[in-house]
């Protein structure tokens, strides 16, 4: 492990310790997954045409809605009603939650600026699932390593499978459907690598502010 992915483990790891040991921080922290895991439900949905619409792509998007719901339900669990909503205050950095996704989802596409539009929206599609899934396989697990709650280490096993199972489904589709996969693999992995910086900045940045008394 490099130096700078060294200090952002170390960060990763004191900020999930310092959430897990506040129900309120925590559900916080749930909620911002769980708009994440929205997010992803809503863009795959959006990013197929209805005729190539396909069972794999379907039930991709109905396990993120499921995964969206179920860290809301723990959330609410946690902290009570209040987190029956996005609103930002029942989050930790929504607008960075969606800047990343969003920034992410624009650099994949400019990828593939020149193709036609049902052929841009699938490989998009594939390379922005492809980049997630690889961090939030890392974040989840770093997470679960860390919960002292054995039940939510319960749900985050069921979404975990489902989770590397969209990984090797789309990477099987991108060796297939992209002869460029290597490269522009190669390529958009340090830009998923900066934006998810970005992101644990301003995650951390959030946190800090949650806890100066008032
Ligand atoms: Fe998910
Ligand atoms: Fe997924």
């Amino acid at each position: 492990m490099n130096e700078s992915l060294m200090s952002e483990q170390v960060q990763l790891d004191a900020l999930i310790a310092t959430v897990v040991a506040d129900p309120h921080l925590h559900a916080r922290w749930l909620n911002t997954f769980s708009f994440m895991e929205y997010i992803g439900f809503r863009k795959i949905v959006k990013s197929q045409q209805a005729e190539h619409m396909t069972a794999q792509i379907l039930a991709h998007a109905m396990e993120e809605g499921r995964h969206a719901l179920g860290l809301k339900k723990l959330a609410i669990k946690l902290a009570g009603p209040a987190f029956d909503s996005y609103e930002p205050e029942t989050m930790l950095c929504s607008e960075a939650a969606e800047a990343y996704i969003q920034t992410l989802d624009r650099t994949c596409e400019a990828q593939f600026a020149s193709a036609p539009e049902a052929e841009r929206g699938r490989l998009t599609y594939l390379y922005v699932t492809w980049l997630i899934e690889k961090r939030a396989l890392d974040v989840y697990n770093t997470y679960k390593a860390l919960l002292p709650q054995q039940e939510i280490v319960a749900k985050l096993e069921g979404l975990l499978l489902e989770e590397g199972r969209h990984l090797a489904d789309v990477e099987a589709s991108m060796r297939s459907k992209d002869p460029d996969f290597t490269e522009r693999a190669a390529l958009l992995l340090p830009r998923e690598a900066a934006l998810y910086e970005t992101f644990l900045g301003e995650l951390a940045d959030a946190l800090r502010s949650c806890s100066v008394p008032a």
